[in-house]
């Protein structure tokens, strides 16, 4: 998968993106990430690539464009118009589900916009989606396009060591996953729950999955009303709820 990020901020999303899983998966070639400066594409003698808004109003807009042409410069390599993504609080919010159907394109465009955004015209022309990764506001889209490549790219076969680690954890089902556990076996006084030194591999699993639906009727108990528990599972937070 091959994400293209338009930005006046090159340095930042490359050094994060750089390091870590990500990096590494970059490295082995299983993704590739290029940050594509909207700077190069001013037209002007002064680089400037923002200017006063029509009718007035604070702060500066970010030309169309320059924009524009860097998106050229993208999609004029690719066989197709690529999807383009342009990071905005007035997007639709990110989630795990949005991260899985993106983590099927072969290649993604993300706009990351500064000052008070971007020229409506050229918005009208390139964008197909726009994103929002949680409802406050944020000085620019760099932060929200590293935010969506690392959690599209973990989703990227060979990405995560383990194959599996993608599946069963926080989001599958809706449910967060369970706790877990390291040596040593006591820390500070505190144990490691009993079933979990048992090698009885049925009810370990029967123990995490009560954990998790737990957890998320503590913590999320909005995630638990698009899950589907059985009987004994609904039995269980009744019984955990008149516990309390
Ligand atoms: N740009 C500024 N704030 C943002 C947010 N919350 N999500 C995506 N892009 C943004």
């Amino acid at each position: 998968m091959n994400f293209h990020i338009l930005t006046l901020f090159p340095d930042m999303v490359m050094d994060g993106l750089n390091t870590s899983i990500i990096g590494r998966a970059a490295g082995k070639g299983l993704l590739s990430i290029e940050a594509v400066n909207i700077r190069d594409y001013a037209f002007n003698k002064h680089q400037s690539v923002d200017d006063y808004p029509y009718g007035g109003g604070a702060g500066m807009l970010m030309q169309a464009e320059p924009v524009y042409l860097a998106y050229e410069a993208v999609a004029g390599k690719l066989e197709k118009a690529p999807r383009v993504v342009y990071l905005s609080p007035q997007g639709q919010t990110f989630n795990q589900q949005m991260a899985e159907e993106l983590a099927q394109e072969e290649e993604l465009v993300l706009l990351c916009g500064h000052y008070e955004g971007i020229d409506e015209r050229v918005l009208e022309e390139i964008v197909t989606d726009y994103v929002s990764i949680g409802d406050y506001v944020l000085t620019g889209g760099e932060l929200p396009a590293m935010v969506m490549v690392d959690a599209i790219s973990r989703l990227v076969p060979g990405v995560l060591h383990n194959d599996v680690s993608a599946e069963f954890e926080s989001f599958q089902d809706n449910l967060l996953e369970y706790p877990q556990y390291s040596r040593p076996e006591e820390w500070r006084g505190k144990k490691v729950p009993e079933v979990l030194l048992s090698g009885h591999h049925a009810n370990i699993e029967k123990w995490r999955r009560e954990q998790s639906v737990l957890r998320t009727k503590e913590r999320r108990p909005d995630l638990l009303e698009k899950c589907e528990l059985t009987d004994a599972e609904k039995k269980l937070i009744e019984d955990y709820e008149s516990e309390k």
